[in-house]
């Protein structure tokens, strides 16, 4: 299937599946895959399977889905950033067995999911995914895709900056310090509603992650757009680590001046 990077841009979210459940064997493995699922803050994320059957689950999104997981997280600090790089470390084990994901957070029955999965009080379920084999787009698919432009990003430009933030990061430059892979990895990552809310500063060998909060997606417990965040930096992470590109993560707040409005630093790498 080709690199790390390879398999990061040909995903795309699924939600038109042939109506098979997941066949027992990668079932297993994506078991396997969730039991070791780390994160850079070491708080644990708990994945569960079900059948669409045995618990009556379903999304308005989806056809043809038969099998789901669901992750749930202690509420703490960063719990949501945790959750979005551990979860997209499985859904990216998926893609790599040929099965079909897509992150859902918001268009789904919440409450069945949530009681499948036996949240508690102190848990919060922010998204769960239908595990399957894709089948042709449905119109209702199609549709969807062109509302959120689900096939555009921004450009490099924008969401990357050297040293300052009215500097912007070029492809070239990326390239010439050993980060294009990298940021193009994260520049490719799904987002709620393709938003795309990572912004990125590199500053010598430290890589700083903000995230750009838009309205509506922080209900006070936990951030959608801090899931986000997390996927990005699973992605960024992974594609340094298939490079043999060892990093060091920290949480240290660099401060750098004209942070732009709505702006929130979440985390740094840093090449060793
Ligand atoms: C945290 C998160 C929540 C999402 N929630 C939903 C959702 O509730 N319903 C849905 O249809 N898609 C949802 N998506 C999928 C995005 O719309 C999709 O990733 C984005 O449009 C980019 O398209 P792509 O994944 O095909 O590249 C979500 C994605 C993320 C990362």
């Amino acid at each position: 299937m080709g690199t790390f990077l390879d398999e990061v841009k040909s995903r795309r979210s699924v939600r038109t599946f042939d109506g098979r459940p997941v066949a027992e064997d990668l079932l297993q493995q994506l078991k396997d895959c969730a039991a070791k699922a780390v994160n850079p803050y070491h708080i644990p994320v708990t994945f569960d399977f079900f059948t669409a059957k045995e618990h009556g689950l379903s999304s308005p999104v989806l056809s043809g889905a038969e099998t789901y997981v669901t992750a749930k997280v202690s509420v703490q600090k960063n719990a949501d950033v945790a959750y979005g790089y551990s979860f997209q470390k499985l859904l990216m084990q998926a893609h790599h067995l040929g099965l079909g994901t897509v992150w859902i957070g918001g268009t789904m029955p919440r409450e069945k999911f949530e009681k499948a999965a036996g949240v508690t009080d102190g848990e919060v379920m922010p998204c769960v995914s239908p595990l399957g084999y894709e089948a042709k787009m449905s119109l209702k698919e199609i549709m969807m895709r062109k509302g959120v432009k689900a096939d555009t990003r921004y450009d490099f430009e924008q969401l990357f900056f050297l040293e300052k933030w009215n500097a912007p990061l070029t492809r070239e430059a990326a390239l010439s310090l050993g980060l294009e892979e990298a940021l193009e990895a994260v520049r490719m990552a799904p987002s709620a509603v393709n938003k795309q809310p990572w912004r990125v500063i590199v500053s010598g060998k430290n890589i700083h992650f903000y995230e750009k909060k838009d309205r509506g997606y922080d209900n006070g417990t936990y951030d959608l757009q801090k899931v986000d965040v997390g996927i990005a930096l699973f992605n960024f992470e992974e594609t340094l680590k298939s490079a043999s590109i060892p990093t060091t993560f920290t949480i240290n707040d660099p401060a750098i001046p004209d942070l732009p409005e709505h702006t929130e630093y979440v985390a740094t790498y840093t090449l060793n």
